[in-house]
């Protein structure tokens, strides 16, 4: 099977370049980010929102994660209970940043990921696919963009759920994430050793995919 990582910091594009790059291969794509959420969307099904060694201990024996596709949506589903609906909350942003620092939490979902990388060709996106998850994927991608390019993305996406929200805001969340994903013990947001670096803050999103594509194709023509 040939697997694709592709890792970077929040509002760099990944997810969308994933889905994109996927598509063109006729591939498949998971977005390994949507697992923590579902599990962040557990914590606050519990009313556990104080997150810390204990509260993570006193439930993590009761969850169970699975991934199902209906109609090409990936559903995430903890204990019983989809989640899908809610994955994208601000609140379920802030909340799984802070639960992806727990080795428990993380354990959970590894598997999973991995046996989806045995069973398909696919492009797998997050924060430590490259450096933990699939170490020898095919290709491994760090998609980055500079801090205001990212924020102004996010905003752009977001005040259309919520018009409220306001650019400083974004940004200021965008630094605490980017900072907790790159200070955690466990998988540290960084890039893999033998990761192509692509900072996209001043090409598009098809441009990048044709990047990917092309170091993709020669990389196998290659082998
Ligand atoms: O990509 P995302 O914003 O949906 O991810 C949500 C949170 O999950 C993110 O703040 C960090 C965590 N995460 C992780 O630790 N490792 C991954 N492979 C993917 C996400």
């Amino acid at each position: 099977m040939y697997n694709i990582a592709i890792d970077g910091p929040v509002g760099s594009g990944k997810s969308t370049l994933a889905k994109m790059l996927a598509k063109r291969l006729d591939f498949h794509f998971l977005d390994t980010g949507a697992l923590y959420r579902g599990m962040a969307c557990y914590f606050r099904y519990k009313n556990i929102v104080e997150i810390n060694e204990n509260s993570i201990n006193s439930i993590i024996d009761e969850i169970t994660v699975k991934v199902k596709f209906i109609d090409n949506v990936q559903h995430v589903i903890v204990s019983g209970i989809d989640f899908t609906s809610n994955l994208r909350e601000e609140e379920i942003s802030m909340l799984s940043s802070k639960i992806s620092n727990y080795p428990q939490i993380r354990d959970k979902i590894l598997d999973i990921q991995r046996d989806f990388a045995k069973e398909y060709d696919c492009v797998l996106e997050g924060r430590d696919i490259g450096t933990v998850v699939l170490p020898n994927a095919d290709l491994k991608i760090y998609l980055t963009a500079n801090e205001k390019t990212r924020a102004q993305r996010r905003y752009e996406q977001d005040k259309l759920k919520n018009p409220n929200i306001s650019y400083q805001e974004i940004l200021k969340d965008l630094k605490e994430r980017d900072f907790e994903n790159e200070h955690r013990k466990i998988a540290p947001l960084r890039p893999a050793e033998d990761s192509v670096i692509i900072d996209n803050s001043d090409i598009n999103l098809e441009q990048t995919c044709d990047l990917c594509e092309n170091i993709f194709k020669q990389k196998i023509a290659n082998k």
